[in-house]
């Protein structure tokens, strides 16, 4: 088991200057596109397959295999777009990556795109991290004009595109299809696949859509080679990935490890649970991920292991906390969360988070029915399976797990309310403001 960190993508994210091109390529940058473009681009593609890498974005899907999906060229444009919308609760690993070290992630552009045999190639970022995106309009400069993007890239006759795009500050826009949507100028909502993107996806042609850290995670492959990517992780989870620990730990931040450490592992390294408390329950991969507890402190954090254990990897997103922290409140707000961002498209998910954001609400202020548990799961049970994208899915992952494990603090919540039981300045990392928390119980504003 591994117990030490495997910095790749975050190893000069303390340079002086880490952002600018001067400092990534001191560091080795840009020697991977330049290994590319000697080569067929079919190896590229093949190299990727045989790392094993699997999309960072959530689902795990194997990236190379997802190349692999483009039909033969048609003479016709084809297109890759980063999905650089990250959105979902507790997950912030891609953000601090494109702030510290933009050019991992456009040189990873330039070389998925000359792999695949795109010429134009779109970054979607979330438009709320307004610092990022200005960031990124400034390496994607940089990188023109170092000739490592725009016509004859590096004198081999390859020419490349990139556009960077600011979305609207939609979560329902990370959803690869209604990122699509919304590039295209349309309401971004999620699409009917099939058509699969590799098939028909923006303006209707061959689209590759890859998470940022799939992307930024290119460029080492292809130097240092598949079998030093293999001998990190696991056999079906191989590689690095950044970890983001967040919430009641003692140093929360971005940890780059090998898939299949623990966090107790991690939290070996990142000092433990705040002084003087101790582990509840915490989120393997952000909020769409079934709640763990102290009891899956030692499942290897890989897909395989997390899967059997009843939750998913998702996006590494360790959000953590502790005994002073009520589940209920807490599921609360992320019911919230997604009930706000639900696109409305289908019934289920535009229906059933809105009446499971009224349930909790009661359960948390105190002023629950005796049938609002079995409400709750009646109401999940109309949305997992059911509902067209998976954000309806995701929304009921944290309600279903929190009454699993601790079911004891909903039923309190039809007498005694959440602020009672645990009370928030307990919880708070901040200064905390009573004045602040009337005014949300009273409903004037939102925590
Ligand atoms: C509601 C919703 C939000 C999503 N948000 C993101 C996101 O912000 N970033 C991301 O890479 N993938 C997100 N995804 C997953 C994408 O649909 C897609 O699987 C991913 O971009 C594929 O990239 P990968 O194979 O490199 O992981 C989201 C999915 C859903 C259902
Ligand atoms: S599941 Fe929710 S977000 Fe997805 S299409 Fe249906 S309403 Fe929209």
């Amino acid at each position: 088991m591994a117990t030490t960190l495997t910095p790749v993508l975050s190893a000069h994210w303390d340079a002086d200057r880490s952002w600018t091109l001067a400092a990534y390529e001191a560091n080795g940058g840009y020697a991977g596109l330049r290994a590319a473009v000697t080569r067929d681009p079919a190896e590229i593609v093949s190299m990727v397959k045989d790392s094993g890498l699997r999309g960072r974005g959530g689902a795990g899907f194997p990236t190379g295999l997802k190349w692999s999906f483009l039909p033969a060229p048609d003479g016709g444009p084809r297109y890759l777009v980063v999905n650089a919308d990250e959105s979902e609760p507790g997950t912030c690993k891609d953000v601090p990556l494109m702030l510290a070290s933009p050019q991992h992630l456009i040189e990873g552009v330039a070389i998925t795109s000359y792999a695949i045999g795109c010429h134009h190639a779109f970054i979607y970022v979330r438009g709320e991290v307004l610092h990022v995106y200005r960031r990124l309009l400034a390496a994607v400069e940089e990188a023109y004009a170092a000739g490592y993007l725009g016509t004859n890239i590096l004198g081999t006759g390859y020419d490349l595109e990139v556009t960077v795009h600011a979305g609207a500050g939609a979560y329902i826009c990370g959803e690869e299809t209604a990122l699509l949507d919304s590039l295209e100028g349309l309401r971004g909502q999620p699409r009917l696949k099939p058509p699969f993107p590799a098939v028909a996806g923006l303006y209707a042609r061959p689209t590759v859509v890859n998470n940022v850290e799939s992307i930024a995670s290119v460029p080492a492959i292809v130097t240092r080679g598949v079998e030093w990517f293999r001998s990190m992780g696991t056999e079906k989870s191989s590689g690095h990935g950044l970890f983001s620990l967040s919430g009641h730990v003692a140093r929360p931040g971005q940890y780059e490890a090998p898939l299949g450490i623990t966090l107790r592992e991690l939290l070996e390294m990142a000092g433990g649970i705040r002084a003087g408390h101790e582990l509840k329950f915490w989120t393997p991969g952000g909020s769409s991920t079934p709640i763990f507890t102290a009891e899956h402190l030692d499942v290897p954090l890989d897909y395989e292991s997390v899967g059997a254990a009843g939750s998913m990897l998702g996006t590494r997103a360790l959000q953590i906390f502790d005994e002073t922290t009520s589940v209920v409140r807490c599921v609360a707000r992320w019911t919230d969360f997604y009930a706000h961002e639900s696109c409305g498209k289908c019934t289920p998910c535009r229906e059933g988070t809105y009446w499971m954001k009224q349930v909790l609400t009661r359960l948390e202020h105190g002023k629950g029915t005796p049938d609002d548990i079995d409400l709750l799961l009646d109401t999940c049970d109309n949305i997992l399976g059911k509902a067209f994208c998976a954000l309806g899915d995701g929304a009921t992952s944290p309600v279903t797990s929190a009454i699993k494990y601790f079911r004891e603090e909903f039923e309190a919540g039809l007498h005694t309310p959440a602020s009672v039981l645990f009370p928030p300045e307990r919880t708070s990392l901040f200064d905390y403001t009573p004045r602040h928390e009337a005014d949300r119980m009273a409903g004037t504003v939102h925590a």
